[in-house]
């Protein structure tokens, strides 16, 4: 039987066992892993308890196909990534989710439990998943001219990215781009560093929120730092063809004013990483650029989050790897996008570090970064994607929101004799071009794939079959790609003429220097439509998809309208419903359109505004239904012989 003071006794035991394992206890449960804490507070606690192989890990990202899980683990890898096109088998949100779950665990097996930080190119919409919505490339979210339209396309992209664990993307692009003929023209709001300064921010809140912090928040990356849009023709390392990667000659001022203005605002914003430019300055390059990024960027801009290399980047510097790595890490670039032999990159550190090359404090800098905003992300405590979103990816909701942008993207160039809006009484529309009918074309580079593709290449709905779908049953719509409609006849046996003919013509999708162009041409067979339609309709309509201007001057010429749609993405019936009248057209170029291939690269503070060396379109140019009038249609077609 138990006495009172048996069971006092017990219970006093138990009481003076707490007290005294009070301590232990705090140490099992480390400050880095109190949430209640700054995320300066647990970061310092991190950094404190973290080995030299543990920093460095963390200064390291990997492409997902260059290791395992596995070697995250081991090798105590901080970043993984997939680079264009670095999906897994198969393509599903689901398979996505797993993927990146899984080198989470990873990192959860860790001694120290550090989470990785997964990166992909978002950049419009979560395009390498097969069923994601697709948005229009930012060179259409330009034209628009709509900031708040634009952060909710990067709100909805971070909630797709989010459904399949992916709290980072390297966007926005926030380059000012000077030459269309650039391969990432697309990628670009437009010429003009104040379009490019207020879409890039508002991209920015979209993805990120207020706060890092906010739930549905993800990290963004304004690249590529600095002056990547500037480059010019023949300069590239890549060779004499090229203008991507290559020098931007400009002096300090000018680089200053036309491009840090948006990465000034991005910060005020709190963009907490930046990407670094393959390009040059100075015959430098930016990834060995200590003044621009150590002095500018992080000193006087007051940047406190971390500089993520570009893809390989650090090699560019330098032939010997040894020297490449010290130089861009002590230049300021704090993690390195290795992508691929993570040994190496890991050795040559540590070597470094033992040389006294690159210094402990400096090491310690960079980690502080990239653990600081991992705490910010709140990836110690959500590490995996939420479930609850996936079926959000590719949702008829976002869809809604990318065939919006799709309809205020589009700029009218050219609208004679009211050929558009299509008229509800329209009895016969043919359809030409591949285009017309092409998920992948409409879409571009950065889609599925890094250079994009034609066909069939993910969900989404094609010029074709929105306009197929919206025309009242009385419109019969017939498509032939090449413009064979010659054996049409009307009901007396005659050659049928259509009310309206509709031509799609195209650039092949690229990304980067693949798309670096000399000539900005279209395809013959495009034009060979556009000859074969016009005696066989009343009205002609051409639609451009490019990612830039390219040269028209045909297209001016004979037809009736003529529509620059960009790279609208998934959702076609933004297409139509603006063809149809539903929607008005409100966009505006935002890019100089070159008469003549000569014209470029344009001398902007000097533009001739008269007669035919003047643009064929200006910056800011765009007609509406409500008044279709251009005097520079007339001088198109005059300085074309017309
Ligand atoms: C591009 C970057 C991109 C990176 C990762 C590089 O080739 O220049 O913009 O973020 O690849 O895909
Ligand atoms: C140029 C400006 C020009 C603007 C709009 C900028 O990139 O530097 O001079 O006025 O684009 O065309």
């Amino acid at each position: 039987m138990f006495h009172n003071r048996a069971i006092i006794s017990i219970v006093m035991g138990i009481m003076l066992l707490l007290v005294l394992s009070a301590p232990l206890l705090a140490q099992e449960t480390p400050a880095y892993l109190n949430s209640d804490l700054s995320a300066e507070e647990r970061a310092a606690d991190l950094l404190a308890r973290m080995s030299l192989e543990e920093k460095i890990g963390q200064m390291t990202q990997v492409e997902k196909n260059s290791l395992t899980p596995a070697d995250v683990t081991e090798w105590l890898i901080g970043s993984v990534l997939s680079g264009g096109g670095g999906y897994p088998s198969p393509n599903t949100p689901e398979a996505w989710a797993a993927m990146v779950n899984g080198f989470q665990e990873a990192a959860l097996g860790t001694p120290l439990a550090i989470p990785v930080i997964y990166g992909v190119d978002a950049v419009h919409g979560h395009n390498n998943v097969m069923g994601a919505v697709i948005f229009p490339q930012n060179v259409g979210l330009g034209a628009t001219r709509n900031a708040e339209l634009v952060g909710q396309t990067a709100e909805i992209t971070a909630r797709e990215m989010i459904a399949t664990g992916i709290y980072w993307d390297f966007a926005p692009v926030v380059a000012v781009p000077q030459d269309i003929r650039w391969g990432r023209a697309y990628e670009g709001f437009g010429e003009n560093t104040d379009l490019v300064t207020e879409l890039s921010t508002a991209y920015l809140l979209g993805l990120q929120g207020e706060s890092l912090s906010a739930p549905g928040s993800v990290l963004g990356t304004p690249k590529h730092f600095i002056g990547d849009g500037g480059t010019t023709w023949g300069s590239s390392r890549l060779g004499s063809a090229y203008m991507d990667q290559g020098e931007t000659p400009v002096d300090e001022a000018t680089l200053r004013e036309r491009y840090l203005p948006p990465y000034i605002s991005v910060i005020e914003h709190g963009a907490q990483s930046i990407m670094i430019s393959f390009s040059s300055w100075g015959g430098l390059p930016m990834h060995a650029q200590s003044y621009l990024i150590n002095d500018v960027l992080k000193g006087e801009l007051g940047f406190t989050g971390f500089t993520i290399s570009d893809w390989a980047g650090i090699d560019t510097i330098s032939e010997d790897y040894y020297e490449a790595v010290v130089t861009a890490i002590n230049a300021g670039v704090d993690m390195a996008m290795v992508p691929y032999d993570f040994e190496r990159f890991i050795s040559t550190m540590l070597e470094a570090v033992e040389n006294g090359d690159i210094t402990l404090e400096r090491i310690d800098d960079a980690v502080s970064r990239i653990l600081r905003v991992k705490f910010e992300l709140g990836l110690f405590e959500h590490p995996f994607n939420d479930p609850a979103l996936l079926p959000a990816v590719g949702s008829d909701e976002h869809r809604a929101v990318a065939r919006e942008a799709v309809s205020q993207s589009l700029v009218l160039l050219k609208n004679e004799g009211e050929a558009l809006p299509i008229s509800p009484e329209t009895q016969t529309v043919f359809v030409a071009g591949t285009a017309a009918d092409d998920i992948g074309l409409q879409s571009g580079g950065w889609t599925i794939d890094w250079q994009g593709g034609a066909g069939n290449i993910t969900e989404g709905t094609t010029i074709l079959e929105a306009l197929e779908a919206a025309v009242p049953e009385t419109t019969a719509v017939h498509f032939n790609r090449f413009g064979r409609f010659e054996n049409f006849r009307d009901d007396a046996g005659n050659p049928l003429i259509a009310d309206v003919g509709i031509v799609v013509i195209s650039e092949q999708p690229y990304a980067e220097y693949e798309g670096d162009d000399a000539v900005l041409a279209l395809a013959e067979t495009d034009w060979s439509a556009v000859e074969r339609l016009r005696p066989l309709v009343n009205k002609l309509v051409v639609i451009v998809l490019s990612g830039r201007p390219v040269m028209i001057n045909e297209a001016i010429m004979s037809a009736d309208a003529v529509v620059a749609a960009w790279l609208p993405g998934t959702e076609g019936e933004g297409v139509s419903d603006v063809l149809l009248g539903i929607e008005p057209f409100t966009g505006r170029l935002p890019y100089t359109w070159p008469r003549d291939i000569e014209q470029l690269p344009f001398d902007f503070a000097n533009l001739p505004t008269e007669g035919c060396d003047a643009p064929l379109f200006p910056f800011d140019y765009g007609l509406t239904y409500e008044n279709s009038e251009s005097s520079w249609v007339d001088l198109a077609i005059e300085c074309a012989g017309g």
